[in-house]
């Protein structure tokens, strides 16, 4: 069974687990997917094979394998056959674009169909989620919101992708993957961060006025509280220890050149992950400028531009 997920970039950002056995977020998040970009994910079991099997863009590649096999056993249980898996990835996978995030999206729903199951999106959500905080978003597709409940997580369309179809403008500064991954950055992040829990504190609040902002499709409201829970993520990532700084030169240089294209009254806002990547969200009308000028910008090696995208889905039904 092949499934296809889109990455998704949060607006309102998860940072921090309350539990890293289950792996529930801290706090709740909100993102949109990226149409453009995809992972596509094939699982076959069988019962000759001895282990599982990855193969990443044509080559055997065993780096994700722990966590895939793991996300595998909880969809299709641990008495499960073995699997081969195929996975193929039009982006730069582990450099802060969220590929896990699709990736995981995209086995859970690949392998619940292998496996002859059938889920609920809140189940899905749940299971994609287990294995990749940010892969519970990719379930569903649009403005999407992820909230903590009691039982565990629940995802929600605040908007599909066709009733405020803004532009997601990528610029990739660096194709490396990163040095610390999110998962161990975030537990860093909540150990000794002394911002860490005015952070927790203040999620809803942001969630809330982005919620809204969304509601009303109201850009500059977004932008606002976008680029203010960015920045917020990141500075708990400055003050932990070891301090955890993603950016490089030319992510700076990428935020400069987005203040001065909103000087210049063009709509866009700017947010980063844990990655030196610069992702800015534009109205559509103003994503040929915004390319342009983050093309532009020293130390860019390449600019995706994408429409926000649909849910994680399956290919076929071979
Ligand atoms: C900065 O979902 O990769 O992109 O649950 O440990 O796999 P794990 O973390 P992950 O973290 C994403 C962090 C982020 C913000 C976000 O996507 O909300």
């Amino acid at each position: 069974m092949r499934a296809i997920a889109q990455p998704n970039i949060a607006l309102i950002k998860y940072w921090g687990k309350r539990d890293t056995e289950q792996n529930l977020p801290a706090v709740g998040s909100i993102s949109v997917t990226l149409r453009d970009l995809y992972t596509a994910m094939q699982v076959e079991f069988d019962d000759v094979l001895e282990r599982d099997e990855l193969t990443v863009n044509g080559a055997g590649d065993n780096s994700m394998l722990p966590r895939l096999s793991a996300c595998l056993d909880r969809v299709a249980g641990t008495d499960r056959a073995h699997a081969r898996i195929f996975s193929d990835c039009n982006f730069p996978i582990a450099a802060g674009l969220a590929s896990s995030a699709s990736a995981f999206a995209a086995a859970t729903v690949a392998a619940a169909a292998a496996a002859d199951k059938q889920f609920t999106i809140a189940e899905l959500a749940n299971l994609a989620g287990q294995a990749s905080g940010s892969a519970a978003r990719s379930i569903l597709g649009g403005f999407v919101e992820l909230s903590n409940r009691d039982s565990g997580i629940e995802v929600t369309s605040l908007r599909a992708a066709a009733e405020w179809p803004l532009n997601v403008v990528v610029a990739i500064t660096e194709t490396g993957p990163k040095a610390v991954g999110s998962t161990e950055a975030m537990e860093i992040s909540r150990r000794t961060s002394p911002f860490y829990s005015s952070w927790v504190e203040q999620q809803e609040h942001d969630l809330e006025t982005a919620r809204s902002a969304i509601a009303d499709r109201d850009f500059g409201k977004l932008a606002a509280i976008a680029e203010h829970n960015c920045l917020k993520m990141h500075s708990i990532m400055w003050a932990s220890r070891p301090p955890m700084v993603y950016w490089n030169s030319a992510t700076m240089r990428c935020l400069q050149a987005i203040r001065k294209l909103q000087g210049a009254g063009i709509d866009v806002f700017f947010t980063i992950d844990a990655g030196p990547q610069v992702k800015a969200v534009c109205l559509p009308e103003h994503a040929v400028k915004v390319a342009a000028a983050l093309s532009a910008t020293d130390g860019v090696v390449d600019v995706m531009t994408t429409a926000i995208g649909e849910a994680a889905r399956l290919m076929d039904e071979s």
